[in-house]
């Protein structure tokens, strides 16, 4: 990995993982890991393709418990989430277990696992909760196991989970998981080391995360985008021009803490992602209700086709109202903050 300016950082809720239990006879020890959801700000699906993105991890994770058994895997699955969340996802997460496996060197059909997920991260789409919970249950199993792997092989074991879910993921969902901040994030398209590096900002700034309630199929939303893509190249070349200069635009504002500009980028990003038919009415009509609140800026957050939006909403007020809209319209919300230390 090429990291820039980077401070590794934990999760912040440290989970039980972090309790030394080495007193514990083993029978009664059992892995524990956690991974960070996400918004990306900007970017989301053209970043499949190598241009830059933008991410920020939330304060909410998918935490995973690992306990060795007799025969199988074995998978409780208690996160909240939207409804048909888990049940559509399922074929996927057995495969991504599969895929955790192989990556860290063990031949799946050797081993028996009970996985409890749980934590704080919502089963929405969107959220990044298929690669938090990938980052848990590798380290979960690392720990139960009694291997000791570093942040960044901890994200390279993520990074094939994810193909389970994306197909051909852009390890942005993975890396914010991993490990945490608000980050620049650029896909190295000749299969290198991608670049990633830390982006700071004066202060934290309020955001509204809105849940259509709609779960999405990430895989089938990247497809889409790359066969319309092939089909359509000088449509798509210019999209994903103006995608690269909304990111480069987007760092900037960050750096300069120019909060309006940073909203109207977010608009310009939903717009392109509606030009590449990712977004969904219900998304539409949430990133309406929200700036119509006061928000600065709003867009679809992760692979679209339903999941959630996110909504630019500096103090307490903004996000008070446009929080409130948006329960009102009928969805769940997140209320967090990005360029929070740690997170
Ligand atoms: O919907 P999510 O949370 O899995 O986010 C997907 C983000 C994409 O850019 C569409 C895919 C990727 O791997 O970058």
């Amino acid at each position: 990995m090429c990291f820039q300016e980077w401070l590794p950082c934990y999760p912040k809720r440290m989970f039980l993982s972090d309790l030394n239990n080495t007193y514990l006879p083993e029978d009664f020890t059992m892995g524990k890991g956690s991974g960070f959801g996400k918004v990306i700000l900007f970017g989301e699906h053209f970043v499949v393709h190598g241009i830059p993105g933008i991410v920020s991890a939330i304060d909410s994770t998918a935490d995973a418990e690992v306990k060795k058994i007799a025969r199988g895997i074995t998978i409780r699955d208690e996160r909240k989430g939207s409804k048909g969340y888990a049940e559509e996802k399922k074929a996927q997460q057995l495969e991504s277990i599969d895929r955790v496996l192989k990556a860290m060197g063990i031949e799946p059909e050797t081993v028996a696992f009970d996985i409890w997920l749980g934590g704080n991260l919502p089963g929405f789409s969107g959220l990044g909760a298929s690669a938090a919970s990938s980052v848990a249950i590798a380290r979960a199993i690392a720990e139960e196991i009694g291997k000791r792997f570093s942040d960044e092989k901890i994200n390279e074991i993520a990074y094939e989970a994810e193909k389970a879910y994306a197909g051909t993921p852009s390890g942005i969902d993975n890396t914010a998981a991993t490990f945490g901040g608000l980050l620049w994030f650029e896909k190295n398209m000749k299969g290198g080391d991608n670049t990633i590096g830390k982006l700071r900002i004066r202060n934290p700034v309020e955001i509204v995360i809105g849940s259509t309630g709609v779960v999405a199929n990430t895989k089938a939303m990247v497809e889409g985008v790359a066969e319309r893509k092939r089909n359509h190249p000088e449509k798509y070349d210019s999209l994903f021009e103006q995608a690269a200069a909304i990111v480069l635009i987007g760092r900037k504002a960050l750096q300069e803490y120019d909060l309006k500009k940073i909203g109207e980028l977010m608009n310009d990003n939903h717009r392109l992602l509606q030009e590449i038919e990712v977004s969904h009415k219900k998304l539409d009509y949430l990133v309406d209700v929200a700036r119509k609140q006061g928000a600065y800026g709003a867009k679809m957050t992760g692979g679209g086709g339903g999941g959630c939006m996110v909504a630019l909403t500096p103090g307490k007020d903004s996000q008070e109202k446009v929080a409130n809209a948006i329960k009102k319209a009928g969805c769940e919300v997140l209320r967090t903050r990005i360029g929070v230390e740690k997170t």
